[in-house]
């Protein structure tokens, strides 16, 4: 068989080595397997490279992605389905693995049932795909962000300052929540939990009248202040352009909550963005195994030809689930994993 492999949306680390396992396994059974580059616009637009054992070599410790990424939608471009069916034929591809999270994993989805052969390997740092218990590129993230958090607290208790930490987390909190939690936050704030300024400031006086002179916040990107004036549904804004999978840009939540807690509380306070810091550089060790390991599942996906599914983690098993619910509704944090990082909070 010839396997054409892609990595679309955002990138993280993690994704080369669930490349290198998926070429070493595919070429074990016999196949060639090709890279579409810059995810589904590489096969838009037919361009590929071969994928041998050398092309792999030494990339498992590598952050970002061999085969590059981006945001192109395939049913934003007119006749982009018959496009992509039509190269897929052209190059005589028989299988097809996408390595994504909810927008390039949809497209999987949309693909399957027009007819091609393709299976599906969750990615985001974000961990808010259903139907998986976790991403690779997530604990990645959150070692960084957690990291970040350490450092701010030596600094903060030097200056008596609040410092704001903005994560990243469109519509999920799991970064701000894990990161938060193993980094001893004193509030997090998650898009899943609308909130108000002043319960915030009363969490930090509290917690200063006890004694404490410095206090950490750490606050998902789409967290939402209904207060905000550049809110979207409560969203902080940064452009209000939609990308071709309909997303707006967030940014700006980290810089408002922190100007807003000095005003109330009169606490000299700073934020700290940390952007796609979170998404480079190398993997944990959990994220280069996870991605192994779901790089080698997606191959015996396709050498039994069960077209249609994605490789997903279950407690400590890797099972095969339709590649359709996976991407039906986002995975959000449970209330009562945020109710257990509060009992820390003030
Ligand atoms: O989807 C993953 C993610 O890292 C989000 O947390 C973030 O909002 C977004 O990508 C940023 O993407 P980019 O800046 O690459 O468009």
């Amino acid at each position: 068989m010839k396997i054409g492999v892609l990595t679309g949306g955002g990138d993280c680390p993690g994704l080369n080595p669930v490349i290198r396992a998926v070429v070493r396994k595919a070429i074990q059974n016999g196949h060639t397997v090709v890279g579409f580059t810059e995810g589904w616009k590489g096969l838009l637009e037919n361009k590929y490279i071969l994928l041998d054992i050398d092309a792999v070599s030494g990339i498992l410790n590598r952050g970002g992605t061999i085969l590059k990424s981006s945001r192109t939608n395939v049913y934003k471009v007119p006749d982009g389905e018959a496009t992509v069916i039509n190269n897929l034929k052209e190059s005589g591809i028989d299988a097809l693995i996408a390595i994504g999270g909810e927008d390039t994993l949809g497209v999987a989805t949309k693909l399957y049932k027009a007819g091609v052969n393709v299976v599906g390997v969750p990615k985001t740092i974000d961990n808010d795909l259903s139907a998986t218990d976790y991403t690779f590129g997530f604990d990645t993230a959150v070692n960084i962000a957690m990291e970040a958090i350490d450092r701010l607290h030596t600094t903060a208790e030097s200056h008596n300052r609040v410092l704001v930490c903005e994560v990243m987390g469109r519509h999920a909190g799991w970064i701000a929540l894990h990161s938060g939690m193993a980094g001893g936050a004193d509030v997090i704030l998650i898009p899943e939990q609308p909130f108000k300024m002043e319960e915030v400031c009363n969490v930090l006086r509290k917690r200063h009248d006890r004694g404490k002179s410095f206090s950490i916040v750490v606050v998902a990107e789409g967290a939402k202040w209904d207060e905000a004036d550049q809110a979207k549904d409560g969203m902080v804004l940064q452009d209000k352009e939609l990308d071709s999978f309909g997303h707006v840009r967030l940014g700006g939540i980290g810089n408002l909550v922190a100007g807003e807690i000095e005003k109330r509380t009169g606490f000299e306070t700073r934020a700290t963005i940390l952007g796609h810091i979170q998404r480079g550089g190398s993997p944990t060790a959990f994220d280069r195994v996870l991605g192994t390991r779901f790089g080698i599942f997606a191959a015996e996906l396709i050498e039994k030809k069960d077209f249609g599914k994605m490789a997903s983690l279950k407690g400590t098993e890797i099972v095969a689930v339709p590649l359709e619910d996976a991407t039906g509704e986002l995975k959000t944090v449970n209330p009562e994993l945020l109710q257990v990082a509060a009992t820390f909070f003030g």
